[in-house]
């Protein structure tokens, strides 16, 4: 628990509280008030938790008015640029960059853990070849605590180990598998000697018939895809992972709920519902038309890919994101990608008017990550089990240290009650 030396007093009619200001290391200072309901009487009500600190953590802060985010105190952009997926899995597990003979462990520890049972290869010929991949993720990811018996007490931690560095291991070979199950391909096995990015775009990409060889630039692209999503905080699906496992909840269940909350277009979904929009947009003309309709308040229509709920600023990842679309562009030779022209030109517009500005709306990661993975050739329902991919060990790493926090307690929020006070039931007939 962060330091107080500070205290706030808060009146109710006749009472007095005391309630304690903790400082973080970064950040605002936090009121603590566990104790408010039990000396006051009363509860506090924050829908969205837009003020509210659900827990404490040392993986990774975000400054949403500067647009900063550090793992572990590391910007994300020097780890985009000089690190690499697997090393920023340890750094987000562990703390800290690991030496070279611990990341060489470490690498070797997740590539022997990507094969997935065999017989779940059964458990995915049940699903309809036309289910979302988000679908026979969350299914799939759920299922394993049927498989994986000997990783799912949470009590033991060298069976949390184990739970943490399957998980990671055996998401790229879940959702390639869900791929190649949509387009009626055979499962691809994993293969040890390629990297973690290089091994995913094989396993989705490779068919028997023929040799796949890897460009090394595309895994590059796809570990920096990964690198970006690997953890965000307490965001939705992190915090509702905690939430599960707050209950005693096994790992696997813990990781679906996260992947099913993921799902939604206002969070993970957003990458794939942000390229359908900038597809249906279509001719850059149009955009005026699309800006009309995301500021008109009876409209539903949001624009995907911008906006957020921390950041106040540019999303950094977003900056890299833009980055990388030009190179992977490039390097497969598109030198007009309509796509990203809409994109560019919709950002353009949407940061000199007035309703985002005042808003404080930029680009966030889903903006730009489409262009990139439909020019690697993945289909839109993919985005996002990629996205899924990449924050596993944000997810994992969130859980293990919600697991080891000695504050740890079952989630339960209250409520501001607006519902009918005590009455006599009424029988039928009297209704
Ligand atoms: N287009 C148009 N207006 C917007 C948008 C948008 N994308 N985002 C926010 N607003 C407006 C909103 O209508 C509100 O206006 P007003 O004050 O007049 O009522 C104001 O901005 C504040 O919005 P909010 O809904 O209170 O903000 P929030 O923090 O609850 O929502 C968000 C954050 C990300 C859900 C939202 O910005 C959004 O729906 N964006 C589009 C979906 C998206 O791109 N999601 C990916 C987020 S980043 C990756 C991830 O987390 O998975």
């Amino acid at each position: 628990m962060a330091d107080s030396t500070k205290s706030a007093t808060l009146s109710i009619g006749d009472k007095t509280v005391e309630l304690p200001i903790h400082h973080p290391t970064a950040g605002p200072d936090v009121l603590d008030i566990r104790k408010l309901y039990s000396q006051a009487g009363v509860f506090t009500y924050d829908p969205g938790y837009t003020s509210t600190a659900s827990c404490d953590s040392t993986i990774t802060f975000i400054d949403g008015d500067k647009g900063e985010l550090l793992h572990r105190g590391y910007p994300i952009d020097q780890l985009a640029s000089k690190s690499h997926y697997l090393e920023v899995c340890y750094l987000l597990l562990y703390g800290e960059l690991p030496k070279a003979g611990e990341l060489e462990e470490f690498e070797n520890t997740i590539t022997r853990h990507t094969m997935i049972h065999e017989q779940m290869h059964n458990f995915f010929r049940g699903y309809r070849r036309d289910a979302h991949p988000m679908a026979v993720m969350v299914g799939t990811v759920g299922a394993m605590a049927a498989f994986y018996h000997d990783s799912t007490d949470i009590s033991d931690p060298h069976q949390r180990e184990i739970a943490s560095h399957r998980l990671i291991a055996k998401m790229p070979t879940i959702a390639a598998m869900a791929y190649k199950y949509s387009v009626g391909q055979p499962f691809v096995y994993p293969r040890n000697d390629l990297s973690y990015a290089a091994n995913f775009l094989h396993m989705c990409f490779a068919v028997p018939a023929e040799e796949y060889v890897v460009n090394p630039i595309l895994a590059r692209a796809m570990d920096r895809i990964f690198t970006l999503h690997a953890d965000h905080e307490q965001n939705a699906s992190t915090s509702t992972v905690r939430l599960a496992s707050s209950s005693g909840a096994n790992p696997f269940a813990c990781i679906a709920a996260g992947i099913a909350c993921l799902w939604g277009p206002a969070h993970g979904g957003a990458n794939q519902a942000c390229l359908e929009m900038l597809k249906e947009i279509g001719d850059p003309e149009r955009i005026p038309e699309f800006l009309a309709r995301a500021k008109d308040k009876n409209d539903p229509f949001r624009l995907m890919g911008f906006g957020h709920r921390v950041y106040k600023n540019f999303d950094p990842r977003a900056k890299v994101m833009k980055q990388s679309a030009d190179e992977v562009l490039d390097l497969l030779g598109v030198e007009d990608n309509p796509v990203l022209a809409t994109a560019k030109e919709l950002e353009k517009q949407a940061l000199a008017d007035d309703y985002f500005v005042e808003r404080k709306l930029f680009p966030n990661v889903d903006f730009y990550s489409g262009v990139i993975l439909e020019a690697m050739g993945f289909p839109l329902s993919m985005f996002t089990p990629i996205f899924a991919v990449g924050r596993t060990v944000g997810w994992v790493s969130q859980w293990k240290e919600m697991l080891n926090d000695p504050q740890n307690k079952i989630g339960r929020p209250r409520q501001l009650y607006l519902g009918e006070t005590a009455r006599d039931y009424v029988d039928i007939e009297n209704r």
